[in-house]
């Protein structure tokens, strides 16, 4: 007699299998996953394989030395991460019947948002101990990208792009404001024409920053170039390339938060200046949020949006104060 194929199911494979190989799938790697989860690389690979027998397909595929999700393992993969992810949700509710706010937090922000986001966070970790919190900071383009992935509980983000797809509320202002070194002409000058600071050579984010994306659509909307001199992945770089006398640069005031506006750097008084941006956060419009997502979304409109105002409430531009 003919015998029929084996059946393949994925209902014999086990949770802490789904687990380790959600890990393994999403660092692309046996090495990384098994310290994420404090197991040894043997164990890792035998859990994955056992996966793959239960589902019958490979998984991965190696390439070289790196290793790829075959068309199945992105299936199980989709599959893992909404069944880990409801688990969480589940055991986040039944705390919160308890009394008991627990579970993950997962926040992505901007770059330039890391000057509050610690804050802000360190406030609310001490407010719900239970909640353990992994903070991610990328640029725009690649906080984009998760968020399309669906990758994180909440984004903070400077100008959400606008789609019926995507919940983004304001929380706090994210003033942005022109800057130089102290010791710049500019400095003491008052209510300097944007055509004026155009002249001066720019220093600028690299293509994917939200600042970037601000500070050119600034200049075209007033059928201006600014005269780039240098491109610098990150704000502190800027920062130290303006106070070495580079040129100057439109950040957010929020860059200024452990020195203060009376450092070496002098807000200049640029007309139309500060310009009146936002902080935003906000989620894929579909998601379920998770208890402790929505007690920190709640913490962040209420109290958290005060902490993250702080620094912006110091003291007046260099600028504009007397003498
Ligand atoms: P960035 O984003 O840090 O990538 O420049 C800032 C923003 O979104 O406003």
């Amino acid at each position: 007699m003919e015998r029929a194929p084996a059946l393949h199911s994925l209902r014999a494979a086990s949770l802490r299998q789904l687990q380790v190989f959600e890990a393994v799938a999403r660092h692309l790697s046996f090495r990384k996953a098994a310290e994420e989860l404090f197991l040894s690389q043997p164990s890792v690979s035998i859990q994955v394989k056992k996966l793959s027998q239960a589902v019958g397909q490979p998984l991965f595929e190696q390439l070289g030395k790196r290793i790829y999700l075959t068309a199945a393992g992105e299936c199980v993969y989709a599959g893992a991460r909404e069944a880990l992810e409801s688990l969480a949700r589940v055991e986040m509710k039944v705390a919160d019947l308890k009394g008991l706010k627990q579970g993950q937090l997962r926040l992505a922000v901007v770059t330039t948002a890391k000057y509050f986001a610690p804050r802000v966070l360190g406030v609310f970790c001490q407010r719900y101990p239970g909640i353990e919190v992994s903070l991610k900071v990328t640029n725009r383009e690649r906080l984009l990208e998760r968020l399309h992935a669906n990758v994180d509980d909440l984004y903070v983000i400077g100008r959400p792009p606008e789609s019926p797809e995507l919940h983004f509320e304001p929380f706090v202002t994210n003033p942005l404001v022109a800057m130089a070194a102290r010791t710049h002409p500019l400095a003491g000058e008052r209510r300097i024409p944007l055509a004026r600071l155009a002249e001066e050579p720019f220093i600028i984010r690299e293509p994917g920053s939200g600042t970037r994306m601000a500070v050119e659509s600034l200049f075209t909307e007033h059928g201006l170039r600014p005269r780039i001199r240098m491109e610098l992945g990150s704000n502190e770089a800027i920062k130290h390339a303006i106070a070495g006398g580079l040129g100057v640069a439109v950040l957010s005031r929020h860059t200024l938060a452990l020195e203060g506006e009376s450092g070496p750097l002098a807000v200049l008084d640029v007309e139309g200046f500060p310009l009146p941006w936002h902080w935003y956060v906000g989620y894929p419009s579909g998601k379920e949020l998770s208890v402790v997502a929505r007690t920190f979304l709640d913490y962040l409109q209420d109290e958290g949006r005060l902490i993250a105002e702080l620094p912006v409430l110091g003291p007046e531009p260099a600028a504009r104060l007397p003498g």
